[in-house]
């Protein structure tokens, strides 16, 4: 995809929140995320010209966190945390369930291009294990059966809300438009910390 004369503009108003302009580099590749849904050749190239770095140095970047993708992934991206408390929580139980029911493997996308499944590490979000992540929304207490009715609905277009977070479920385009910084006006919205998360301090407070 070529970028546009208004792409370049957003990348220049990132660019400019940032004393130094290399800074500018992990959101920019959330943007360009935003617009192939992965990181193009293209994209490199264009970061690098715009920060007048070696395409090298950008491509470093992007391979260093499985968070930017070389390859394109679904419209709803979905990660099931595996790491030691989800998963003896029923977090490898639902990624192998996953697996089975979209007919998919780790970093692979269903044909129909609407969900993509990968196995991620610890959340921080273990208070509500198992946890399931789609497009890096929460989606909290999850079992097998939920977690196939998420991806049922994800491919019928009709994903239900996040556990946490804002109301809707935005696409993994709008998901990384955020993260490059552009606001979607949804910060507010939903459930922040819960029960879980603010139990200890309410013990802490408690003198428990
Ligand atoms: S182990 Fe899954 S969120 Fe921490």
């Amino acid at each position: 995809m070529a970028f546009s004369e208004e792409d370049f503009q957003v990348m220049d108003s990132i660019i400019k929140r940032y004393p130094r302009s290399r800074s500018a580099i992990m959101p920019l590749l959330h943007y360009v995320q935003s617009k192939a849904g992965y990181i193009t050749n293209e994209g490199i190239e264009v970061i690098a010209k715009v920060l007048q770095l070696e395409a090298a140095e950008v491509t470093a970047v992007s391979t260093f966190y499985t968070q930017y993708k070389p390859t394109p992934v679904g419209e709803y991206h979905v990660g099931v945390c595996t790491n030691t408390l989800c998963a003896v929580m029923g977090g490898d139980a639902i990624f192998n369930s996953l697996k089975d029911h979209l007919g998919i493997g780790n970093d692979e996308v269903t044909v129909d291009g609407k969900v993509s499944l990968e196995h991620i590490e610890c959340n921080a979000a273990c208070d509500y294990a198992p946890v399931v992540m789609a497009n890096w929304e929460f989606y909290d207490n999850q079992t097998v059966q939920s977690a196939k009715d998420l991806v049922d609905a994800m491919r019928a277009g009709n994903p239900p809300a996040p556990t946490r977070g804002p109301n809707t479920l935005g696409t993994w385009k709008e998901a990384s438009a955020v993260l490059a910084g552009i606001n979607d006006g949804k910060a507010n919205e939903g459930l922040q910390a819960g029960t879980p998360t603010l139990l200890g301090l309410k013990l802490s407070k408690e003198g428990k």
